[in-house]
């Protein structure tokens, strides 16, 4: 069995900074012809004179001269008109992603009160740019597992309805209540979703021993709502489209008395998806999600070539080597059953 699609893209992705980016890199560019860089770095990338660098700096190890890395900024209160007007010029600057303070990594100098996101909202919606939302509450009243449903009911709602105009994703959405709004809102509202949301529950992560390889933010929840993911992923709606959220973080970094929230999938990433279209009944889907829904929703053109997965299982590699450190990928010593044969760029 074979399957040709035409090449993805990834519109969520962590590429790092220094030592690793050549190897997160390759692994992305390898596979994905645009990814959406966000930038979480330490420091975060809050001005366009930083997206430059950045994005130069991915380009330079990149074997790759078609590889296309689109840049984000950080939400902050130094988004103003005149750095909006400098930024729409740049074609590769796609986005603005609001972290809430506290909730994910390197979120420390994200939005501490979300009442406070407004002003610059109404900016993004006058320049047309879009904004990228991590959707969890970061009141420590709100229980983990309720974060995402929390913002949505309490913070997204409440933004759509005062910026019907803005496009907004809503970030490696984690539960069927995040389904449900998205599917309910208007066109200018969609949702990524990533390979280890569509492959495992919080009793993966906590019900046989823990397994800090399996956290990530936000956090999995239960098996319904990925089953409900599954079902939105799979269905073909162009509202759900492909964003892995690779993030990788050293093994001490995870297998630590404070680990790190970040699963690195890129690897792994297209063949996990299509592990799960298949299993799902819905693989003539897969392209869609991953090659054409997101174009559409960032108004970009539709890649010209393919790339071809045939069913060869493979055993994915225990640890893996990312500059000067090492990480344990997603689905590390398990087989898989799909395998890009046709189209990597380079290995
Ligand atoms: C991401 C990271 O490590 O940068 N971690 C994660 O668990 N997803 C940050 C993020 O996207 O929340
Ligand atoms: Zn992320």
């Amino acid at each position: 069995v074979s399957l040709t699609i035409i090449r993805p893209d990834d519109w969520h992705c962590h590429l790092r900074f220094g030592a690793v980016l050549a190897d997160t890199v390759r692994a992305t560019a390898g596979i994905f012809n645009r990814a959406i860089i966000m930038p979480n770095l330490y420091p975060p990338i809050y001005t366009i004179a930083e997206a430059i660098k950045y994005r130069s700096a991915i380009q330079e190890v990149c074997a790759s001269s078609e590889f296309n890395p689109l840049m984000t900024l950080y939400f902050n209160t130094g988004i103003t008109r005149s750095l909006l007007q400098e930024a729409v010029q740049y074609p590769w600057f796609k986005a603005v992603k609001l972290y809430p303070a506290g909730v994910t990594t390197n979120s420390e100098h994200g939005v501490k009160n979300l009442k406070d996101i407004f002003y610059v909202c109404e900016l993004l919606q006058e320049f047309k740019v879009r904004l990228l939302v991590h959707g969890e509450s970061n009141e420590n009243s709100v229980d983990v597992f309720e974060r995402e449903a929390h913002f949505i009911e309490h913070y997204l709602q409440p933004l759509t309805q005062n910026f019907p105009d803005l496009k907004i994703v809503l970030e490696h959405i984690t539960t069927r209540q995040a389904v449900s709004f998205v599917k309910n809102s208007s066109d200018n509202i969609a949702a990524t979703i990533t390979p280890h949301h569509l492959l495992y529950n919080r009793n993966d992560l906590l019900g046989h021993g823990l397994r800090p390889h399996l956290y990530c933010a936000p956090v999995l929840k239960t098996e319904l709502d990925r089953a409900a993911l599954v079902k939105a992923a799979t269905s073909g709606d162009a509202k759900f489209f492909l964003g892995t959220d690779s993030a990788p973080h050293a093994i001490s970094k995870k297998e630590s008395s404070c680990g790190c929230a970040g699963i690195y999938n890129s690897p792994v990433a297209i063949e996990a998806y299509a592990q799960v279209f298949e299993l799902a009944g819905e693989l003539h889907n897969l392209e869609r999600f991953a090659s054409i829904n997101g174009a559409k929703f960032y108004d970009m053109p539709i890649n010209t070539d393919t790339i071809t997965l045939v069913q060869e299982e493979w055993v994915v590699p225990e640890v893996m080597r990312l500059g000067d450190s090492e990480v344990r990928p997603m689905l590390a010593g398990e087989k898989i059953r799909w395998q890009v044969v046709k189209g990597r760029r380079y290995v």
